[in-house]
């Protein structure tokens, strides 16, 4: 089964019910990937529901004083991501009626949205097919493929973006983005991979190379 299969049907058994899984709306996924990228998932989930709660849209959230959104997001860290987020929240109703956009060409044009973002919502809340690289996808392509090119360098960014792009599967984008994530998170973990448990060690090149701990490679800067 081709590398995209088995990533989706272990995804079927092995995901954990989160509430922005369940939603198309572009805000609401907007706010679950903002909160999550420099956050665990358990300690961004109480944050995020409170967010919902006060701010049930864009508007809403754009509306808000920064004051506010610096109290809800206290304990949080990385204070900059909420006061981006008012600035983003904001633009979007200037630019787009309050209308939160779900293009990718939309999304990568606004403040504080970047690829990997960008590549979210776009895929999440409209099916559009670009590829997400975070952290978790970063390691498990490196490892199962057995890229030993810097992640952290130009030519890796390249190179890794042009097999993620390549690698997503065009029926159900949304489900591969979904899926691979968790797999790095849970499966192909960074520090002690259950490899004994998956799916894809057959075939994986860190696995059949005792390369795991050497994958992937980050330049020290
Ligand atoms: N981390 C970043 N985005 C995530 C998502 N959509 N689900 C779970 N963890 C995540
Ligand atoms: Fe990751 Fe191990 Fe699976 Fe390879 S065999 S993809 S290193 S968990």
């Amino acid at each position: 089964m081709a590398f995209q299969q088995e990533i989706i049907r272990w995804y079927s058994t092995h995901k954990r019910s989160l509430p922005w899984r369940d939603t198309q709306d572009a805000y609401v996924i907007w706010l679950s990937e903002i909160i999550l990228q420099q956050t665990r998932v358990e300690q961004g989930m109480p944050y995020f529901n409170r967010f919902l709660e006060a701010y049930p849209t864009v508007s809403d959230f754009a509306a808000a004083t920064e004051t506010q959104i610096l109290k809800l997001w206290q304990g949080l860290g990385y204070y900059s991501r909420g006061r981006n987020m008012l600035f983003t929240a904001r633009q979007i109703l200037e630019l787009h009626e309050g209308i939160f956009p779900v293009r990718y060409n939309d999304l990568i044009k606004l403040k504080g949205i970047g690829e990997y973002t960008a590549a979210a919502i776009s895929s999440f809340s409209s099916g559009e097919a670009k590829a997400v690289l975070d952290g978790n996808v970063f390691r498990v392509l490196a490892r199962y493929f057995g890229i030993d090119t810097p992640i952290n360098s130009s030519q890796g960014k390249k190179q890794f973006s042009e097999l993620a792009q390549s690698l997503i599967d065009p029926g159900d984008p949304a489900l591969y983005n979904q899926a691979i994530m968790e797999f790095g998170a849970l499966q192909c973990k960074p520090k002690s991979p259950d490899c004994p448990s998956c799916p894809l060690q057959v075939s994986c090149y860190a696995k059949n190379n005792n390369l795991i701990a050497a994958l992937p490679v980050k330049l020290k800067k």
